[in-house]
């Protein structure tokens, strides 16, 4: 019975995906290039979920073309290394603009092959001006800079033009 379900669900599933034409991505918009100061590393040990080094954010300055200020001295990176070797933030810490507004950021991700580390962002803030930043889908890339100070350019998403719409059969 089970097995009679599971089989005519991957028939319906192969008829969708073959009658479907690419669909239009959607866009990215710049955002800013953020440049972060780095404190001193520790770590709190392997736990469950791998090692997890604290990295402070300690300051620093991001400018795009909608918005540019200060990183602020409050934040850090909790960096996961897994049991692959492989790097991945997890990070709280604060903007403020040069117009005098706190944004609050979360980022996570993980390091690639090619040294660069790809980032999800997650904005927060009260502020009337830049509210927008509440609804966007950022993404980022992180490249590495020295142990001292990052580079990260982030983007968000923008609405494909009405593209194709999946019709089955
Ligand atoms: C980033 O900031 C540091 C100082 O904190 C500076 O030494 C470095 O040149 C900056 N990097 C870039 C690409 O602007
Ligand atoms: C997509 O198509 C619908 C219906 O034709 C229209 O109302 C809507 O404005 C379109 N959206 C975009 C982003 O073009």
């Amino acid at each position: 019975m089970l097995k009679f379900f599971v089989s005519t669900s991957l028939v319906l599933l192969a008829s969708t995906v073959t009658g479907l034409a690419a669909p239009t991505p959607p866009g990215l918009e710049f955002l800013y290039s953020l440049n972060c100061t780095l404190g001193e590393i520790f770590t709190t040990g392997v736990g469950p979920y791998g090692e997890v080094r604290v990295i402070p954010i300690t300051g620093g300055y991001f400018e795009g073309p909608k918005m540019k200020g200060d990183v602020l001295n409050l934040g850090a990176d909790w960096n996961y290394l897994d049991n692959h070797g492989t790097t991945h933030p997890d990070t709280r810490y604060s903007l403020r603009t040069d117009d005098g507004e706190n944004i609050y950021i979360k980022t996570a991700g993980s390091a690639q092959s090619d040294g660069l580390t790809h980032l999800r962002g997650i904005y927060e803030t009260g502020s009337e001006k830049y509210f927008w930043l509440n609804y966007v889908t950022a993404v980022g890339i992180l490249r590495s800079g020295a142990a001292s100070n990052v580079l990260i350019d982030m983007w968000y998403l923008t609405s494909p033009p009405n593209g194709t719409v999946a019709v089955r059969e």
